[in-house]
């Protein structure tokens, strides 16, 4: 079988291709701002030169000049438009979603949307819109003197969650080995290949909005209260995303100023936004600062883990990832402390970004047990076996756990036994040669949704549900279940998604795509099996071929539509009701009473040439448990492309800020660095069979985010394998090597 396609192990499905894949590559898949409208209007965002203070005087008299040009929005005419309140869930995710200024409140804000007849004037127009600013001196990140700091304490409510047990600070006084150690991670901006889009249409007192996103019915609820008009008046439509990874989850500003303006010019407008402002009209991974403190016996036993993190955010939201919640359960720790502080600056305000918890705490927390490796002279795999357990210090227990399972096989698989300890002793000529390791952690997510499912006598079968394949590959993992409850063969599948005209589904955040809306279609499968079986003389197995239209015959119907809710166990029963209302309720991880992770062991060849210091990646091994593997395909391209942006952020990314202004320097694809093909050789994915009923009804764990977990601190514990430097800062440039 070819290395795309791993042969299933026990509780794996077949490697079968994707579902929209041919769309895909003919073009014939149709992403949201794709769809024809007739005689639209473009739109241009101008946005803000400054990141804090106010617009005096907008001239707009050379723009309006600029023939073709319809209309200008500003600041008078988006007063109509509410307020959403931020909410990290499910609702609007900026700060300044109050509309067009006057007021500033970070470098890139939306302050004009400029319509024309062409894309080519409303841009032209955009650039002569003449704005005069009072600035006031922003602050741009940590240690900023005007930036406001939020403690725990502060926060309240999310610092009493945070995990402890025993007294770690005693603990970690008696200890027999310690370490202290400091960690900082860069912001990461998205960059997509789809970029921010939308498309609005009214119809009379009905708008359309094609936009790509991770969550249709939340998008459709929020910009309805944005609007001030009934949700049912909208429908979002957006059955293919061309790269989300968090970003494009929740609302951001520009929907409603492009709904809006295509209800004062009475004619849809088409707003595709440039690479720059992605930057900064929509959200980002936020610069992380981390202290971790352990303490431990001789024998490898931690007895101590204090972490506490810096998190930054923009002025007035309160957004936080707060991993430590993930952290501190990774291994059975004897007493543990864990405290989050807010740094609130003059930022657009940042968001998800593929694992957003674990990214960078489960890098300091990884980078941190290797450092306590050397201290004691352990083999790294070691220290993690000393410590792998099924309880965490808090005592709760863990559904499954096979994170040894995965190192054991990674370790094989890579060669592991061959290393020497000592940092600096494998060379291959001029180049230093380090090998490390990481464990990948991802919380399994619980989540509700709702599916309608249709058979026909002729077999056709079709799927609806307002989720989202945002590459992972969900077309294709339903339309395998369905073939597989109904008996079908898969080409008789039809699976609609990404439109607020179906039946709700979850956001497509938290890898529980998979679990909530499989777990629905197989509750909506039963229920049609069930009166297929209730037709009369109908004794043998199920349904196939002739024999179904014979079934079809006796019941006397013409297709069997089955709608179904899933609530995940311990859900609130008003759970879908909450979705129809653009309000997602994801459970589990860390949350539930017990503990459910997808984990992996992920290993990493690195050579730095001894004289330039140039870093390569030529290898990298990772196994993976995750409950049930739907498609050994779409799950290794997951998990692949996760190593691969783990790669990424320990050696390329970081988005560079100007202290003085509050500003995104590198806010373009030559600048923002991403590996390409030569970066990247050889990534190895081992699919590690397990089984956990205890997780959802299908017992898929989800990993569309569990690869790049880890990652950055495999590749910083090998290079300090190879050169004996620890690099605490990511990303690691080569000149941070030179000695
Ligand atoms: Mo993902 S960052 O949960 O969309």
């Amino acid at each position: 079988m070819a290395r795309a396609a791993p042969k299933p192990q026990a509780n794996m499905g077949p490697p079968v291709p994707r579902y929209d894949g041919r769309a895909k590559v003919t073009g014939d898949a149709r992403y949201p701002s794709d769809v024809p409208v007739a005689s639209p209007a473009f739109a241009f965002l101008v946005t803000s030169a400054i990141a804090k203070g106010r617009i005096v005087r907008m001239d707009l008299a050379a723009a309006q000049a600029v023939p073709g040009v319809l209309d200008i929005l500003t600041a008078e005419d988006t007063r109509e438009l509410k307020h959403v309140k931020f909410a990290a869930g499910g609702a609007g995710a900026s700060t300044s979603i109050q509309g067009l200024g006057p007021d500033i409140d970070h470098d890139g804000q939306i302050v004009a949307v400029v319509l024309a007849d062409s894309f080519e004037a409303a841009r032209e127009a955009a650039h002569k819109v003449d704005i005069t600013y009072a600035a006031e001196e922003p602050a741009a990140t940590f240690d900023a003197t005007n930036a406001r700091e939020e403690s725990p304490e502060e926060v309240g409510e999310r610092a009493k969650k945070l995990p402890k047990a025993g007294d770690a600070a005693a603990a970690l006084a008696s200890a027999e080995v310690t370490i202290d150690a400091q960690y900082a991670t860069p912001a990461q901006h998205h960059n997509a290949i789809e970029l921010f889009t939308t498309t609005a249409l009214w119809s009379g007192d009905e708008l359309t909005i094609y936009e790509p996103s991770q969550f249709v019915f939340g998008l459709k609820n929020n910009l309805a209260e944005r609007l001030g008009i009934d949700a049912e008046q909208i429908r979002v439509v957006s059955p293919y995303v061309g790269g989300a990874f968090g970003s494009k989850a929740q609302m951001t500003p520009r929907t409603a100023l492009i709904a809006l303006a295509a209800r004062r010019l009475g004619r849809p407008v088409k707003l595709v936004s440039t690479r720059d402002q992605a930057f900064t009209i929509s959200t980002y991974r936020a610069e992380t600062r981390h202290r971790i403190r352990m303490g431990a016996r001789r024998d490898g036993r931690i007895t101590a883990f204090i972490h506490e993190g810096w998190e930054l955010t923009s002025r007035p939201d309160p957004y936080s990832v707060a991993g430590v919640e993930d952290s501190a359960r990774m291994y059975g720790f004897g007493a543990v402390e864990t405290r989050v502080t807010l740094v609130h600056a003059d930022r657009n305000t940042p968001g998800f970004m593929r694992s957003p918890p674990v990214v960078p705490y489960i890098y300091a927390l990884e980078s941190a047990m290797d450092e306590l490796a050397l201290e004691l002279g352990m083999d790294p795999v070691e220290l993690r076996r000393a410590n792998n357990s099924m309880r965490d210090a808090t005592g709760k227990e863990w559904s499954s756990r096979s994170l040894m399972e995965c190192y054991d096989e990674a370790a094989a698989a890579f060669g592991w036994k061959e290393r020497t300890a000592r940092p600096g002793s494998m060379r291959d000529g001029d180049w230093l040669i380090g090998w490390g390791c990481a464990t990948a952690a991802y919380p399994t997510h619980l989540g509700p949704s709702a599916v309608r499912v249709r058979l026909t006598p002729a077999g056709e079968v079709r799927v609806q549900v307002a989720a989202h394949d945002i590459g992972t590959g969900l077309y294709t993992v339903l339309a395998q279940l369905a073939a597989d409850e109904l008996g079908v063969p898969l080409d008789m599948v039809r699976v609609e998604l990404g439109d607020t005209a179906l039946p709700p589904g979850i956001v497509a955040g938290g890898s529980v795509s998979t679990a909530a809306t499989g777990s629905a279609l197989v509750k909506a499968c039963a229920a049609i099996r069930e009166r297929l079986t209730a037709a009369p003389a109908q004794t043998t197995g199920g349904p196939s071929g002739n024999k179904l239209e014979d079934v079809f015959e006796r019941l006397g119907i013409g297709a069997i539509e089955e709608y179904a809710e899933f609530i995940p166990e311990g859900g609130k029963p008003d759970a879908i009701a909450s979705l129809y209302k653009g309000k997602p309720a994801l459970g589990g991880g860390s949350h539930g009473e017990k503990l459910m992770y997808a984990l992996g062991a992920e290993f990493v060849e690195v050579r730095v040439h001894a004289l330039t210091r140039e870093i390569r990646v030529p290898r990298i091994v990772g196994a993976f448990a995750a409950g049930r593997i739907m498609n050994t395909r779409t799950a290794r391209s997951q998990l692949m492309g996760g190593m691969i942006w783990g790669i990424s952020s320990a050696l390329h990314e970081a988005t560079e800020i100007d202290r003085r202004h509050a500003r995104y320097i590198n806010d373009n694809l030559a600048d923002y660095l991403m590996p390409v093909n030569a970066d990247i050789r050889d990534v190895e994915v081992i699919l590690v069979p397990e089984e956990d009923s205890e997780v959802n009804p299908i017992g898929a764990k989800g990993l569309g985010e569990l690869g790049n977990v880890g990652t950055a601190a495999a590749i910083t514990n090998a290079v300090h394998h190879a050169t004996g430097v620890r690099i605490r800062e990511l990303p690691v440039r080569l000149e941070k090597l030179l000695g």
